[in-house]
This record gives C-alpha cells, structure tokens and sequence, in this order.
C-alpha cells in the first residue's frame, strides 16, 4: 500500500477530516516495543500461543551435500531466513529411518536419524543452532503406526507366541475389531487387512499396508511409546505435532479418541509437562471438529489443527460466501475449553499448496492468511507458502507430491536448494517465483507475508486477546474484532469480485480507526462501523 493511500485511508476514517492541513493530526495509537514485547512473550510458558510456526518438509528445505536431497545441515544454514521471515518455531516432519512408503510417516527406528537426512550430531546441531537464536523445534511424533521394516514389527509377524506378538493388530479375519475405522482411503489401499503369510493372519493398518497398526491394548506399546516421546524430550526437542493419535486404540464401534485413547494422551501430556515448556499440538482425524482433543485445556493436548478452516476455507471462497468460516469459528469459540489455543493452517504436506487452493489467485490465498493469521490462536505456516509455491507435477511417493517440491531460493538451475539433481522435479513457474526474485518486489507474496508477521511480533493480542466473529450484515464479508487491554483490532475480507459495504454491529467497537495492512476504510458508528472494502480485497484496522 502506498503512503498516499494510507494517509486518504486515515482520512477517510475520521469524520469531518478536510484536506487542509489546518485540520489536528489525531495523537497516535499508545505502542510499545514491540520485539521487547516479543522477547519476553516468547521466554514464558505461555511462549507457543505467541509464536508463529513453520512447518518444515526437511528433504525439500534445503540440500547441503549435492545429493538433491534436502538434509538437516541444509536446514541449519537456513534458519537465518526463517528468523528474519518472523518464524518463532518450526515443525519438522518426520526424520527418523524409513524405506520411504509414505514420506517417512512409515518409521523403523524411533531412535535414529534417516540417513539421507543427516546424522544425530546433525540434529543435536540444528537445535542447538535454533535454540541459540531463541527459536524452537518440535517434531512428528508418529505412533498410530511404524513400518512393517520396524524390528517390533519383525518381530510381532514371526508367530503368534513372541514377546512382541501383541504389539500389532492381528485378526484371523479381514474385519474385527474395528469395522469402520479401516475405511477404504483411496491415497493408501482398498482395505485396511493385510495377510501375513508366516503368521497364518491379518494385520490392521489404517495407511499403507506398510503401515501396520500398533496396539495400544498392550501395555508394553504404551510404555514403548511413551519412552520414544522421552528419547526426544530429553534431547531437548520443544514438543509434538502429534500425528494422526485419535486413532491409537482400535475399537468396534469408533474409531476416533475413544476413551483409551484420551488416556493415553492424558499420560503423554503429563510425560511433557515433567519437561518445562514444552508443547503438543494434534492432528484431528476428524476434521471438523478439534474440541475433543483438548480436554479440559490443561490435561491434552496444547492445540490442535483447526482443519474446519484450513482444509475447507477454498470452498467459501469460491462461492463468494463466507458463513462456512463464520460457523467453523463461532463453533470453535463456543466448544473449546477455557486454555485450549487454536491451531491455524491454511496448507499442509497433505493437501494442495494454498497457491492450487485459491485457483492461482494471490488475492484469495492472501485473503485465506489475514484470516490465519489475525484469527486468535497460533499460525503454523507450510514452507513456501510465504512464496506462493506453485505445485509440482512429478509423483515420486504418492499425489500429495504436488505439495511438497524444493523450497525456492533463488533463479538458478538449482534454485539454490542443491547443486545436484533434486530428489523431485522442482514446482511450477520457479523462475519467476523464488525467493530472490519475490525478495526484490514490494507487491510480492514474501512481501505480504512479511508484512502479516512484522504486525504480530510482540503483540500478545493475536494469540490471546479476545476474538468476536462479527456480524456484517453480508455473506460475502468476513470480519473479526480482536481486543485485549492494551489495544484492538478489526480484520475483514471481502470474498466477492464486486467491493462491498457492510455495517458491522458491535456497540462500541472502538474509539478511532487506522488501517494498519490492506485496503478499505472503516468509520465508527453508534452502533458499530462501516466498513467499505474493495473487490476481493482484506484489511486490518487498529480501533483502539
Ligand atoms: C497424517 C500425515 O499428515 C500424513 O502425511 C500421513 O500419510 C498419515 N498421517 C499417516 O501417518
Ligand atoms: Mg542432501
């Protein structure tokens, strides 16, 4: 936005303002310093509903070896950008050995580092490197399931009479216990069943038949389990994103958190809480509805994936209607538990780059982040969505591929990311959109993005402060007012091609307006503002 605009934009805002300069410049909004603030947001307990989280695809970040494979000294000599980017934490997806069935969510070592991906030293040294420049790292924890080359699963198959004969889920049939929660995924097989030739039956596995199922009727795999989260924490990881864990325990009737499973993640949150400061945030398998794994707000999980909006939010957008969003958060304030932090996406490893999501249109994937990332609770941004990645075409594990090519550094062959042939074919228009070139234009991707967490950092309001959905009178509006004692915010976008007028009713919504990001105006009434927004167009207004 231009100074120009900006300042007809103050204008606009304030009744009675003239042209002439005769007219007393309002005094400024009271601030404070602001990355003080940051600082000290950010050492507390309370640090994770502060930060800003990056999820990080280590065999796509960055390649230090010219094998054409992401590694994690690659990363290392990445974490300045992601520092001056405004990223708080990062979330590495799995790193540990695997043949690779599925993007390493299939692991046979919980103890070790996949060799394409360093060493322990290696990992002992990024986060040392993170911590040293005050930014976490947590890490997939992946425990519905290993690899069938796990030793436990080596073990389980040999008979029916080994110590680890119980580990897995073997039935003499293709169906018990758990009809219904092995559904026929199209992405892993028609049938949750596999047959284990030496062991005479069947073993459930909820993904790739490569993925057997453990089960957390046994004792031992509890404790087993829970000794892979210590294994880490005491390494000194700063938590969890805790795979797929509503399904761990199979049952007849439900599959998703059935009450062995709350159990069970009520032991590992209190395996956590023995380490100071260290967090866990789900993956909800129902994707709907996160309340559940979040307990009383202090006994599960930290947060958990709010995929109402993350997975869905293209929908609204194409139709030019914003109630999907509106119900997705009115339901969320109202089911969550007093404590419990939103976790905010708008992409992941496994759905389409935001980028394919809002149909190549910058607007719509700019528009789904202000939501994201003024929304109370805590951002966690896929890699490359601050550039725009486009998808990619190459299939090399499964279709969820498209998502998840070579981060983009720069316009050489190999964009900065390896000198040798990358493991993926690079994504789309990568020429043109990498970070070198989108560093060097203002009206950028980066440049939004940075934009967007420059007006976070330090302010607790974002990740704490309250949060109303407001009415606006019109479905193709969306608009929040966030306020908590030191200041307040109104953020709104406009889902439709046409500019929009929409009066938004909240009595005393604030005492005077800026605009702080985006284009629009806002003018208080009695009864709330109006608020007036260009066509496809997202604002943030400082109200007090
Ligand atoms: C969820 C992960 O995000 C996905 O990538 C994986 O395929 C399944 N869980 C199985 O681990
Ligand atoms: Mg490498």
């Amino acid at each position: 936005m231009s100074r120009v605009a900006f300042a007809l934009a103050a204008c606009l805002a304030l009744s009675g303002c003239s042209s002439s300069d005769s007219q007393p410049e309002p005094e400024p909004f009271p601030e404070k310093d602001w990355p003080a603030e940051a600082a000290t947001l950010l050492e507390g307990s309370d640090w994770y509903r502060h930060a800003v989280f990056y999820e990080v695809y280590v065999r796509s970040f960055q390649d230090s070896d010219g094998d054409g494979i992401g590694d994690l000294k690659g990363l290392t000599s990445r974490l300045d950008y992601l520092k001056e980017l405004g990223v708080d934490a990062i979330w590495l997806m799995p790193i540990m050995p695997t043949p690779f069935k599925d993007s390493g969510y299939d692991i046979s070592d919980y103890e070790g580092i996949n060799p394409d991906y360093g060493s322990m030293a290696d990992f002992e040294a990024l986060l040392a490197a993170a911590h040293q420049r005050k930014m976490r790292v947590i890490m997939d924890l992946v425990l519905n399931h290993t690899s069938d080359s796990h030793a436990w699963f080596s073990e389980s198959r040999k008979d029916k009479t080994n110590p680890k004969a119980d580990w897995y889920v073997w039935s003499d049939t293709p169906s018990a216990p758990n009809n219904g929660c092995g559904t026929a995924n199209p992405t892993f097989g028609d049938s949750a069943w596999q047959l284990d030739p030496a062991r005479g039956q069947y073993y459930f596995h909820r993904f790739y038949p490569e993925q057997p199922d453990l089960n957390y009727q046994s004792p031992a795999v509890v404790d087993a389990t829970l000794g892979v989260a210590r294994f880490w924490l005491d390494k000194g990881v700063d938590g969890f994103r805790c795979d797929v864990i509503g399904l761990l325990f199979e049952s007849a009737s439900e599959c998703d958190l059935v009450p062995e499973t709350r159990d069970y993640i009520k032991k590992l949150r209190k395996v956590l809480d023995e380490y100071p400061g260290r967090v866990m945030v789900a993956e909800p398998s129902k994707l709907t509805d996160a309340s559940g794994y979040l307990g009383s707000g202090s006994d599960m999980f930290h947060m958990a994936f709010h995929f109402g909006y993350g997975y869905f939010w293209g929908l609204p957008f194409a139709a030019q209607n914003a109630d999907g969003i509106v119900d997705t958060f009115e339901k969320s304030l109202a089911t969550y538990p007093a404590g419990a932090q939103d976790a905010l996406v708008i992409g992941s490893h496994d759905v389409q780059r935001a980028f394919t999501v809002a149909q190549g249109d910058d607007t719509k994937h700019q528009r789904a982040a202000l939501i994201q990332l003024t929304a109370k609770g805590t951002p966690f941004v896929y890699y490359g969505e601050e550039l725009a990645l486009r998808p990619g075409k190459q299939e090399v594990v499964d279709q969820r591929d498209a998502a998840r090519t070579p981060m983009l550094w720069d316009g050489s062959a190999g964009h900065g990311f390896s000198t040798g042939q990358p493991w993926i074919a690079f994504g789309g228009g990568a020429d043109q959109y990498n970070l070198e070139a989108e560093q060097g234009d203002p009206e950028s991707m980066y440049a939004f993005y940075r934009e967007l967490f420059a007006l976070r950092r330090g302010r607790a309001i974002w990740g704490t402060g309250a949060m109303e959905v407001l009415e606006t009178g019109t479905p193709t509006v969306f608009a929040l007012y966030r306020a908590d004692d030191f200041m307040a915010y109104v953020a709104a976008v406009n889902m439709s091609d046409e500019a929009q007028v929409a009066e938004l009713v909240r009595p005393e919504l604030g005492a005077r307006t800026s605009r702080v990001l985006g284009a629009g105006t806002l003018t208080l009434t009695s009864g709330g503002a109006t608020l007036s927004l260009p066509a496809q167009a997202g604002a943030i207004f400082r109200v007090r």
